[in-house]
């Protein structure tokens, strides 16, 4: 068959690592892509948000089955618009990629069926959040804009002041866009972070291990949150007890809502949770797709046909399909542009790419391009190194010495990735 992946990064890199490993995919394109996707797959340069030129790309080259990387294509109604052709796509649809689109619409989903969350408020004019931000609440609290900012539409503040210029950033000035129109704000919960992604047919689910990211940009999670700086799986926090507990009061709670809400969801559902200190979950936010960094680490360990998932999903014939996983721990650590995720340089070539050998390591590339005198970095995440080990503490170590290796002017990373599994 021939299989199509929306997107450029490390996530769409490791998607395009085990699509071109099923016995099934005999050609695979990708929009847009990147030079290190080209290595493997024929890549085409159409916007990912250019719903129409798609549509006609996948019809005019007889796609067999699409598969959608970044959100932004998803919450556009990409879906919606393959299915109006017969276009085999796997991703949910525009209404129902609204979990992730739209965190007023996620919470109030959430309230209505009943799923744990933190409490929160929802503002539509700048006077009545101000009011509320002075009304003597308990500090912190989480002010986040309702629509997709690229990771910068969340802020903890710790008191009123501090409040008072995010929301007249993101209310006044229109910092966010239309994003920022509308804002929640949220009761901060304090705990351990996981990342639970799961593969629904819209009644069913199948799950990948738990992971954590390490959002924060220095070591010990400390300085501003980046778009993900590492991960690793199993996460050591998700125990069997708070699986158990997720399941059965967040991931299928959400996947028959949506359905009885007429949204039915089809594709990749992560759930942010938060572990509260009494071992308890509560959902912080949806994405309506695999994350970046998770899927360089969960993919990895993916043991089955990759393919043959998507088409169980696809099928509404995920009931009684197990997907098999090695039993290895994987840990990834992102190799940054200096001063990401403030400004920093491009263009900077990148060495000892060539000396990682290790065939349980795979260097995903986020932000690069290959130009006559090597690749070179053109991102501020540009590339995430991957490693299998028997336990957490090896595939730290065989990580690590793979990034030890690589090299380029300014180049950052942290030294921590896995360090809150031990
Ligand atoms: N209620 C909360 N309490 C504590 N921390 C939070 C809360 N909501 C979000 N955060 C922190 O902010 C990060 C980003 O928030 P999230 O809702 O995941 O938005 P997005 O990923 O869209 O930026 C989370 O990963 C978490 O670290
Ligand atoms: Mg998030």
């Amino acid at each position: 068959m021939k299989v199509l992946i929306i997107g450029s990064g490390g996530r769409e890199h490791a998607l395009l690592k085990k699509v071109v490993v099923s016995p099934k995919v005999k050609k695979i394109y990708c929009v847009p892509g990147s030079s290190a996707l080209e290595e493997t797959a024929e890549c085409v340069f159409i916007p990912p948000d250019n719903i129409g030129m798609l549509v006609d790309f996948a019809k005019h080259h007889k796609i067999d089955l699409t598969i959608v990387g970044p959100e932004l294509p998803l919450t556009k109604g990409i879906v919606d618009a393959f299915e109006a052709e017969q276009l085999k796509i796997f991703g949910p649809s525009r209404d129902a990629s609204q979990l992730e689109g739209s965190k007023v619409f996620c919470k109030q989903f959430c309230q209505r069926h009943g799923i744990p969350t933190a409490g929160y408020r929802e503002f539509e004019d700048f006077a009545s959040a101000k009011e509320y931000l002075l009304s003597g609440l308990g500090y912190p609290v989480v002010i986040k804009t309702d629509g997709l900012a690229a990771g910068k539409g969340v802020s903890i503040v710790q008191g009123p002041d501090e409040g008072l210029k995010i929301i007249n950033d993101m209310m006044v000035y229109e910092k966010f866009g239309e994003a920022g129109r509308r804002i929640i704000v949220e009761e901060f919960l304090r705990g351990a972070e996981a990342s639970f992604i799961v593969v629904t047919d819209g009644s069913r689910f199948v799950s990948f291990p738990a992971a954590q990211d390490h959002k924060a940009v220095f070591d010990g999670d400390v300085g501003p949150n980046t778009g993900g700086m590492g991960a690793y799986a199993p996460a050591r926090v998700f125990d069997e007890k708070i699986r158990q507990q997720v399941i059965a009061t967040i991931i299928q709670p959400t996947i028959d809502g949506m359905r009885k809400d007429n949204k039915p969801y089809v594709g990749f559902l992560y759930a942010g949770l938060m572990i509260l200190p009494n071992g308890t979950a509560k959902l912080l936010e949806y994405n309506c797709r695999m994350g970046d960094p998770e899927a360089e680490v969960l993919l990895p360990l993916l043991k089955s046909d990759f393919i043959e998932l998507i088409e169980h999903a696809l099928s509404g014939k995920l009931g009684g399909y197990e997907p098999q996983f090695e039993s290895s721990s994987a840990v990834c650590v992102v190799m940054a542009s200096g001063g990401y995720p403030g400004h920093f340089k491009k263009g900077l070539r990148i060495t000892g790419l060539e000396s990682v050998v290790d065939p349980l390591v795979t260097v995903f590339h986020s932000g690069t391009k290959q130009t006559g005198n090597g690749y070179v970095t053109v991102g501020g995440r540009v590339l995430t190194v991957s490693a299998l080990g028997h336990d957490l503490p090896a595939a730290i170590d065989r990580a690590y010495g793979a990034v030890s290796h690589i090299s380029w002017d300014g180049v950052h990373y942290r030294k921590d990735i896995g360090k809150k599994g031990m």
